[in-house]
């Protein structure tokens, strides 16, 4: 009975704060929605509460809150979260320290909570990790995560008392010039005892300019109980870096994309500028790829092997097989089959998928259409809603005329066909297997397999 007890009361919860408006984005989105790494900063929070594998995560909201409940509950069933989520309401926001006040309820059922800012998207596991572990291992009422900054400005800052212990943290709008000169801060990240926790919050007044109840002064509150506040010393610092502003945030993108390039270079891909290059969180390309400069992979992009691609390309959740060629083109939505080369100067456009062999040219836009094995659009076309097999030879200018003001058309070209150049195809229109289309036709009907349409206006010579 005890030993059950025991083993129940070891219990972790985690909680994190995004209840706050984040003024100083001056933003009609809710800050914890503002992207890094093409994911909402609350994603990376998220990602990292449940890896620590506590027994539920509480997620507190205030501002837009129900916007921000809509995107856990994305992120939640998108990234594999499987800890059990609640959602804490706070009234008003009264401050860090009255968001965790309102989370009582929540946290009652644990021994230890891990509290996170949905603001700080790039803590690292290791660190969260290594903050419970000395957590456990100090046996203190509370440990936080600090960092050593060379630029402390806005965050709270560590004072210590002279024999180096944890004293209080004070906050930048109440702190004296001398306090503000201290470069250690706190990240926002704590793991505290419950019960310390829960005494200490009844006990903190309002503070600072906005008359606001700051958690970071229950850890002097469980001080002057005699508790013991421990501190782990971040080694990354750029880790704690919180998003407050636009300018937090383009740092934050910058550190993040920084990470995502590592991973891919350590993993065998060969990005050629790195700093002009940007990659989204889920990105992933295969070994022995090269990306050129001035490149931009979004979302859940995945390339394969041996790719080359940029320089400057942007893609969006596009999938490319292994030893395609994508030159200066931008590509929505689509997929991209084995051998294929794209550009330079095309668009491809969402539910389109290419090869594998083909090849797209320049200036030549696909919209929803699939573009067979070997088969060649090599120059100024549009394609749309086109369905075209294997080795095609769609000549310059050819255009699918898919859309009547009202409904969209399909255009059908069977395997081994050869339209010429500057040919309208009037859809809906099927043209057979080794069908030909002379240069300039306007082809409104369908075209027999083998067949040679003409479809223009025979030339006159007047002198
Ligand atoms: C906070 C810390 C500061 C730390 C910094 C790290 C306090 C008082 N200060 O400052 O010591 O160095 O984070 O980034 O905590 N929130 C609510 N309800 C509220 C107010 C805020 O849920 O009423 C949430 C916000 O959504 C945010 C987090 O709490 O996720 C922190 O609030 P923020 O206003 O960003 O505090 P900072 O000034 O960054
Ligand atoms: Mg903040």
């Amino acid at each position: 009975m005890i030993h059950h007890k025991d083993k129940n009361s070891r219990s972790l919860g985690v909680l994190i704060l995004a209840a706050g408006e984040g003024t100083r984005m001056e933003s009609t989105i809710p800050k914890v929605l503002h992207h890094v790494g093409g994911r909402p900063m609350l994603f990376y929070t998220l990602r990292l509460a449940n890896a620590l594998k506590p027994q539920a995560i509480g997620v507190v909201v205030g501002y837009e809150a129900d916007r921000v409940k809509q995107a856990v509950s994305e992120i939640t069933k998108d990234c594999g979260i499987n800890r059990p989520t609640q959602y804490i309401l706070q009234k008003k926001a009264l401050g860090s320290g009255n968001a965790v006040l309102e989370s009582i309820p929540f946290l009652k059922k644990f021994k230890t909570v891990v509290v996170l800012c949905g603001d700080t998207p790039l803590i690292t596991y290791e660190s969260l990790y290594a903050l419970v572990h000395s957590h456990e291992e100090q046996k203190g009422q509370v440990t936080l995560l600090t960092a050593r900054l060379a630029n402390p400005k806005g965050y709270g800052r560590i004072v210590r008392t002279p024999l180096g212990e944890v004293q209080r943290i004070v906050e930048e709008s109440v702190g004296s010039p001398k306090e503000l000169a201290i470069q250690e801060v706190n990240s926002g990240a704590y793991c505290f005892e419950l019960e310390s926790l829960m005494q200490g919050l009844k006990e903190i007044g309002e503070k600072g300019p906005k008359k606001e109840h700051f958690l970071t002064d229950v850890l002097e509150l469980i001080r002057l109980k005699g508790g013991k506040v421990n501190a782990y010393l971040s080694q990354v610092p750029e880790e704690v870096l919180g998003v407050n502003s636009r300018i937090q945030l383009s740092a934050a993108e910058r550190i993040m994309n920084r990470r995502m390039l590592e991973r891919l270079m350590l993993s065998g891909v060969t990005i050629l500028d790195p700093q002009s290059t940007h990659v989204d969180a889920d990105v992933e390309i295969g070994q022995d790829s090269v990306i050129y400069p001035g490149t931009i992979l979004r979302g859940k992009t995945k390339i394969g092997k041996m790719c080359r691609v940029g320089p400057f390309t942007h893609m969006y959740d596009v999938q490319v097989g292994n030893e395609c060629e994508i030159r200066m083109s931008q590509l929505d939505s689509c997929r991209v089959l084995e051998k294929s080369q794209i550009g330079p100067f095309a668009n491809i456009r969402p539910e389109s998928v290419i090869g594998p062999r083909a090849r797209i040219g320049n200036f030549t836009e696909v919209k929803a259409s699939r573009i067979g094995f070997g088969t060649k659009v090599n120059h100024l076309s549009y394609i749309g809603d086109a369905e075209i097999h294997e080795d095609v030879n769609i000549g310059a200018g050819t255009i699918t005329c898919n859309y009547d003001g009202k409904a969209k058309h399909k255009t059908t070209i069977a395997a081994k066909a050869f339209v010429g150049s500057n040919v309208n195809l009037i859809a809906p229109v099927k043209i057979g297997r080794g069908a030909k289309i002379a240069a300039g036709s306007t082809v409104t009907e369908d075209v027999p397999d083998d067949a040679l349409a003409i479809a223009r206006a025979r030339q006159v010579n007047k002198t």
